[in-house]
């Protein structure tokens, strides 16, 4: 649903755990300023869905203001994007409550995301962790988003806050505007380094199986050297060459190169050759980046400017919807 001024809105998070890796630089971040023009864009640091998985204190609020800092060293700028952190917001919590009374136990019981981290937090499968989609609906549906920007391990869950939307305007009239996912074909899934069938994952215990945004150029330069590839010598872009084309992948997401020119310019060559090309894409793509966020880290007084302007104006967003769906329930306001 446009805004006052007539521009569609825009609305993503990234969670405060972990670093961030260049399957969620090239998968989602580095597309969300090129909405910042036409739409009205909210990006949001969610802090209460890291809590879902235990957390170090001191580590969650300094990763806090870090990713708030590489929003802003990806390009986003805070004057054209609202940028604030989901706990500055009391509204997601509270939505969040009311949809999870719209979210059946069985939809969220089919969640592959819950599965799997249930799977590996065995001691620690909270209530929060099952319930994290319909706060990302809450998220959402809070803007009257049009369009979400997403990885595509995401899609799942968008498509439960659009059936969450549905069930809600089908029982009470039209009250939130039903999100599109905004999913990039191009860079869908980037593989770890080391197994190339499964997910590049921030969380990946062998570390050479991850380039980080931050990365210095070495480790870039390492990781991509002990990649694994195939016992076969071209570069080829094939399903059944998982490890070379997940680095074509990424070298065409950072050259702008398609794999056919890919495969003319490493025509003959070897992959010691198309391995350090890689490297050098990528650290060289990522190094403004890294040397951006450098520079923005260091101002923690202006980051906290910047979470507190994106907070007050997200809450004057966030009420309007939040007041309108307690007037449709029932709830005395
Ligand atoms: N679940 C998302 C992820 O892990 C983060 C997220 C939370 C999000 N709320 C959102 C993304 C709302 C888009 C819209 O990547």
């Amino acid at each position: 649903m446009p805004d006052q001024n007539g521009k569609k809105i825009v609305f993503s998070g990234v969670q405060p755990s972990g670093n961030l890796t260049i399957g969620n630089y090239l998968g989602a971040i580095k597309n969300f300023s090129r909405f910042s023009d036409e739409y009205k864009t909210f990006y949001c640091v969610v802090d209460l869905h890291s809590i879902t998985v235990r957390q170090v204190p001191a580590e969650l609020r300094r990763r806090t203001y870090e990713t708030l800092a590489l929003y802003m060293a990806c390009g986003l700028d805070e004057k054209k994007n609202t940028l604030f952190v989901q706990s500055h917001v009391p509204a997601h919590a509270e939505l969040g409550w009311i949809l999870d009374c719209y979210t059946m136990f069985g939809e969220l019981s089919r969640m592959t995301q819950f599965k799997d981290k249930s799977a590996k937090n065995a001691e620690n499968i909270n209530a929060g962790l099952f319930t994290y989609p319909s706060l990302m609906a809450a998220d959402i549906l809070l803007y009257q988003t049009d369009v979400v920007p997403v990885g595509i391990d995401q899609k799942q869950h968008l498509e439960l806050a659009r059936d969450v939307a549905m069930r809600f305007n089908q029982i009470y009239s039209d009250t939130f505007t039903v999100p599109e996912g905004y999913i990039p074909t191009e860079t869908m899934k980037i593989m770890s380094l080391s197994d190339p069938t499964s997910k590049m994952s921030k969380s990946d215990p062998n570390q050479n199986s991850v380039v980080y945004i931050l990365d210095s150029k070495d480790d870039v330069m390492r990781k991509f050297k002990r990649a694994v590839t195939d016992s076969d010598s071209t570069i080829r872009y094939s399903e059944d060459k998982p490890g070379v084309s997940n680095l074509m992948t990424i070298y065409r997401a950072f050259t702008g190169k398609s794999f056919e020119e890919i495969e003319r310019e490493f025509d003959g060559k070897g992959y010691g050759d198309f391995k350090m090309a890689v490297g050098e894409a990528c650290a060289d793509g990522l190094a403004p980046v890294r040397d951006e966020f450098a520079r923005l880290i260091a101002d923690k007084a202006h980051l906290e400017a910047v979470m507190k302007a994106g907070a007050e104006e997200a809450a004057f967003y966030a009420r309007k919807t939040l007041s309108k769906v307690k007037r449709k329930i029932g709830f005395v306001v």
